[in-house]
Order: structure tokens, then C-alpha cells, then sequence
């Protein structure tokens, strides 16, 4: 079964495959109509504006169809389990697209699916994200292989893609985060094993240096939302805001990357964002393109 949950479940040549799938698509070399009698189930049980579109689009698009479940409006939101769920879902649908607040929803649900699953987001992953994020670095700079990325800001969700990025596509990273922030270092010395080069490092001047890629997100992420407010993570986040003199440390063709939405003023500044270097709304837009990538390898298609 070709679930997508993870990038560490995929070794490099299947990603790339994935990646070139979604490049195609984009420049339209892709047989018509690649879905035509599929049918995915996006569920949300969190809040989105680019994953709910861009799947949705995306499926119309290569001549599938969709049904959008809210997980208060279904019964997921009335306790009924994600493995009841996943065994009905499997007799309607050819693909299942999940985002939670918890991966052992999305662990429970892949238990149970006969057909495959991707990972729309979770408290710990956000793979549909780095797929867009290196197509969209690689679209500007080149193959990614290589090169030195930065993260500034939480070690979230979407940090811990792209730690597993870096494991499988060779880039570098630097992860500049307060310590209490830090991504798991269980993780870190996973990807390390792996042979990547991961820094983390409380040293955001030191982080950002030459590199080629500055990317950061929200300091509050959906699964932080009830910890007791944002103050306490705003303060310990502040020195790590994506603004024009941090930018000023990295290469001077770097880019600017942030999944958004963006919390304007807090984790990257107008100016940056709305920068010459900045390239988010292009990478909004590969969410499209890289999740069609990816749909057509779940379903075995292209
Ligand atoms: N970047 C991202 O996943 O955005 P949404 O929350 O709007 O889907
Ligand atoms: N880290 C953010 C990403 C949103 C797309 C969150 O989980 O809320």
C-alpha cells in the first residue's frame, strides 16, 4: 500500500520520483485525466485554506473526484475511531487524505485503510509541505542536494519535515530554535544516522549564515493553540523573527520560504515577506502541483 505519511518512509529515488511526477504536472506532460472514476476523501479535523484547496483543485484537476469531510461535521467528531473510519472510508474511496491534531489518529487510520493515506498535516509532520518546499527551491535555486537551508523559529510540525528532508535529499540544515523549542533530538540523531548534516543550534545569526534558504513558520502552531496563550512562546520566539537583518546574514541570493499562513510581525516581517528574496506564494502554489506528484504515485498511476 502506497501511504504518503512520512518522508522518512521513502528513500530518496522515491521522492524524487514523486517530485518529478509533480513537475510534470506542473508543465503539463501528464496525460489527461490521470484520475478519471478515483475518489479521495480529504478529512480535516483542523482548520486549512492551501492543503483543502490545492488537494481539491489538484484532484478536479487530473480528473478525479473529492469529498470533504470536517471532522466536526462527520462522526469522527463524535468519537467515532479513526479505524472505523478508515474501514468504511476504504469501500467509497481510492485514497484518504487526513489532517489531525494527533499522528496516532493518523497511525490508527493507516492501520485499518485498504486504500492509500496521506498525511495532510499532524502535531508532529507536515510531508505535503517540504514536497512543495523543495520543488519550489529547486524550481529558483536549483537541486537542493547540497545546499544549506535555515530554520528560524519553533522547532514544530513542519521543522521535523524538513530535518527528514534533509535526511533524504542531501541538503543541509541549521535549526535555529530556543533550546525549549528544539525539535526532538531523537529525531535529529535519526537523521544524522542517516548520514544528514542537521545543526540545531539556540544561534540564529550563526544558523542563518550563507545560507541559500531561510525558512520559518507560525509560532503558535494549530496543536500548540491550547498550551495556556501565546505569550510565553512569544517571548522565548522573538529573537528568532525572520526579518530584514537576520536576512541580511544569509547568501545574498537567498530565498525566503514559510508554509503560511503568516503571522505578520511576529515570526517573519512585511518586509521580508513581501521581499524581493521572498518566494511563498510560489510555494503556495507548488502545494498543487507536489501533492499531484504525490497522488499519482500513491495511486500507482504515471
Ligand atoms: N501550509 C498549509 O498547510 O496551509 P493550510 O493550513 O492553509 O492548509
Ligand atoms: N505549523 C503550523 C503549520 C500550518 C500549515 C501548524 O501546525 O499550525
Amino acid at each position: 500500500m502506497r501511504h504518503f505519511l512520512d518522508l522518512a518512509d521513502h528513500d530518496t529515488a522515491t521522492l524524487r520520483r514523486m517530485l518529478d511526477l509533480g513537475v510534470r504536472c506542473k508543465r503539463g506532460e501528464i496525460a489527461d485525466k490521470p484520475l478519471a472514476g478515483k475518489t479521495v476523501a480529504l478529512i480535516f479535523e483542523k482548520p486549512s485554506t492551501r492543503t483543502r484547496v490545492s488537494f481539491e483543485v489538484g484532484i478536479r484537476q487530473l480528473g478525479g473526484d473529492v469529498v470533504v469531510l470536517s471532522g466536526k461535521d462527520s462522526q469522527l467528531g463524535r468519537g467515532e475511531s479513526p479505524a472505523d473510519t478508515a474501514r468504511v472510508l476504504s469501500r467509497y474511496v481510492d485514497a484518504i487524505m487526513l489532517r489531525t491534531d494527533k499522528a496516532s489518529k493518523l497511525q490508527e487510520l493507516v492501520a485499518h485503510a485498504t486504500v492509500p493515506v496521506i498525511n495532510g498535516l499532524t502535531d508532529l509532520s507536515h510531508p505535503c509541505q517540504l514536497m512543495a518546499d523543495v520543488m519550489t527551491f529547486e524550481e529558483h535555486r536549483g537541486p537542493i542536494a547540497g545546499q544549506v537551508v535555515a530554520w528560524t523559529g519553533d522547532g514544530n510540525n513542519v521543522a521535523r519535515s524538513f530535518i527528514q528532508a534533509a535526511a533524504r535529499l542531501n541538503f543541509t540544515l541549521r535549526v535555529a530554535t530556543p533550546p525549549e523549542l528544539s525539535p526532538p533530538a531523537q529525531l535529529v540523531d535519526w537523521a544524522r544516522a542517516e548520514g544528514a548534516r542537521i545543526e540545531v543550534t539556540a544561534d540564529v545569526v550563526s544558523a542563518v549564515r550563507g545560507a541559500r534558504c531561510v525558512v520559518t513558520d507560525t509560532w503558535v502552531s494549530m496543536s500548540d493553540e491550547k498550551e495556556g496563550g501565546p505569550t510565553s512562546r512569544h517571548n522565548q520566539l522573538a529573537p528568532y523573527q525572520l526579518n530584514a537583518a537576520l536576512l541580511r546574514h544569509a547568501a545574498p541570493d537567498a530565498i525566503v520560504m514559510h508554509c503560511l499562513p503568516a503571522h505578520r510581525g511576529e515570526e517573519i516581517t512585511d518586509e521580508v515577506i513581501d521581499g524581493p528574496q521572498s518566494v511563498v506564494f510560489d510555494e503556495a502554489e507548488n502545494r498543487l502541483h507536489a501533492q499531484k506528484g504525490v497522488l499519482l504515485w500513491a495511486l500507482g498511476i504515471g
